[in-house]
């Protein structure tokens, strides 16, 4: 036996055993490479292995951790929305959730917000005030209309972690993924046209559904493989469904990753009844573990999936960056995007790029993956902790969005009301849905790692609830 393998294996049963317990921070590679007299390369090593096999995991700049493994919680319900197409209802509820999450001293747990204040988004910043300092005729003018080539060209190479091989040519830049999303929408549907859609749903494209005079019609999603197969298919047959839209990859809100074969299926499906897929990958990048999923766009190959994605969550949202790579319906959305905004501001497409060019993204995105890995269990351990019995808790492979099921008689859109004094918000649940389905769930973010603050008000969040069934 090597000898970075005996370390491996002995290192590996001390966390086993809890010598060394969860989240607790390893010896430094000196200091072990000195206690033990082997090598720096040895231990390097034994601690790459205990890495890989999910031991410990790295922190920038601060050294190997063990790494934190809460216990998988019990997950909500399958969803069981009304089977037929409705009208959206609800925007007076996402309006008041984007009013009132602000302002001096609120705690805006319900937000999809992620964090910014990390030192790994300073070089943005910088390409950002650097552009905005050559005030260069470019910038003051329209971009080209299909967005920077220079940012289409690091799209394109980005999305080879996703399976896609796109031509710079194929990528549309938006003014973020939602106008990617009412743009694809438009394109491919008419005033009255059925959209099939997961349930829960992200209340961006459903307030877009309603805009456009569509209807939804919810499937019933699973929490873990996502949208069922067998009730879309049944969907399918009955009603004339004009297009499927979905985030298959660390699903706003209910945290579901669809399994590769399931991803295939679908696209099958939408074969068989040819119908566009709209895939929402906004989330796709923070896929905690390597490689990321591959989106169903990776294989189709009739251009049948109009792609979408921004930078709104990698990034930040202030951005207003997104893209669409829409397939066969390329011309179609390309008209869409130039009687919407027409081309979206340079600089910021000019100093994404640079920020990609030059190697920033992957560190940031290395560093905000194992960030957001570890809130999510240390955020799940205090739900568990602080909630009523019979809460339900969804568990993401990636991002920073928690779906919690609360006990029945607790209406989430009360719970938001009375959270106001204490300048608290969440986002009720009403509002992922077309119907004002799980009025009993909310969202919460838990992009900052738990600190007392938030842990204050997540108490405060469950005295309310304990008071709303008390009252019940
Ligand atoms: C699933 C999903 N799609 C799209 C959007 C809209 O993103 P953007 O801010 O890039 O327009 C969001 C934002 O919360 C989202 O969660």
């Amino acid at each position: 036996m090597k000898l970075y393998e005996k370390l491996f294996d002995e290192l590996s049963s001390k966390i086993e055993q809890g010598y060394y317990p969860v989240g607790s921070k390893l010896p430094s590679i000196r200091a072990l490479s000195q206690e033990r007299g082997v090598s720096i390369s040895t231990v390097q090593e034994a601690y790459l292995r205990l890495e890989e096999s999910g031991f410990a995991e790295v922190r920038p700049k601060s050294g190997y951790y063990v790494q934190t493994r809460g216990e998988m919680p019990e997950l909500p319900e399958v969803s069981r929305p009304a089977q037929r197409p409705l009208e959206v209802s609800h925007w007076d509820q996402v309006y008041h959730l984007l009013n009132n999450a602000k302002g001096n001293g609120h705690i805006a747990l319900g937000t999809a917000m992620p964090d910014t204040d990390t030192p790994t988004l300073k070089p943005l910043i910088k390409s950002m005030s650097h552009m905005g300092a050559l005030a260069h005729d470019s910038f003051l003018n329209y971009s080209d209309i299909h967005g920077s080539e220079r940012l289409r060209k690091q799209i394109a190479r980005l999305a080879v972690d996703s399976g896609c091989k796109l031509h710079p040519d194929e990528i549309i830049i938006t003014s973020g993924c939602q106008e990617a999303l009412v743009c694809s929408l438009r394109a491919i549907s008419s005033p009255g046209d059925i959209i099939a859609t997961d349930s829960p749903s992200f209340y961006g494209s459903t307030q877009a559904i309603k805009a456009l005079g569509l209807k939804a019609l919810e499937i019933p999603t699973h929490p873990e493989t996502g949208i069922s197969l067998e009730a879309l298919e049944m969907a399918l047959d009955q009603w004339p469904i004009t297009a499927i839209q979905v985030t298959p990859t660390c699903n706003n809100p209910l945290g579901y990753t669809m399994p590769e074969e399931r991803r295939k299926a679908l696209l099958r499906l939408a074969q068989q009844y040819d119908v566009p897929i709209i895939e929402d990958d906004i989330y796709g990048d923070l896929f905690y573990k390597a490689p990321r999923p591959k989106t169903i766009k990776a294989f189709d190959e009739e251009g049948r999936v109009l792609l979408c994605s921004s930078f709104s969550k990698t990034l930040a949202y202030g951005l207003r960056l997104g893209w669409v790579a829409p397939g066969q319906c390329t011309e179609r959305v390309l008209h869409k995007k130039f009687v919407s905004t027409v081309s979206s501001p340079p600089i910021q497409q000019e100093a994404v790029a640079e920020f990609i060019e030059q190697g920033f993204y992957e560190r940031h995105m290395r560093r905000m993956r194992s960030q957001y890995q570890l809130a999510r269990d240390m955020m799940i351990d205090l739900i568990k902790r602080y909630f009523p019995e019979g809460t339900r808790i969804s568990y993401p492979e990636g991002g920073y969005l928690l779906w919690v099921e609360l006990p029945v008689t607790v209406d989430s859109v009360k719970l938001n009301k009375r959270l106001e004094d204490n300048k608290i918000s969440i986002a009720p649940g009403v509002i992922f849905s077309a119907s004002g389905k799980y009025r009993n769930f909310v969202r919460l973010n838990f992009a900052k790692k738990p600190d007392e603050r938030i842990k204050a008000a997540l108490k405060t969040v469950a005295t309310e609830v304990n008071q709303l069934m008390l009252e019940a």
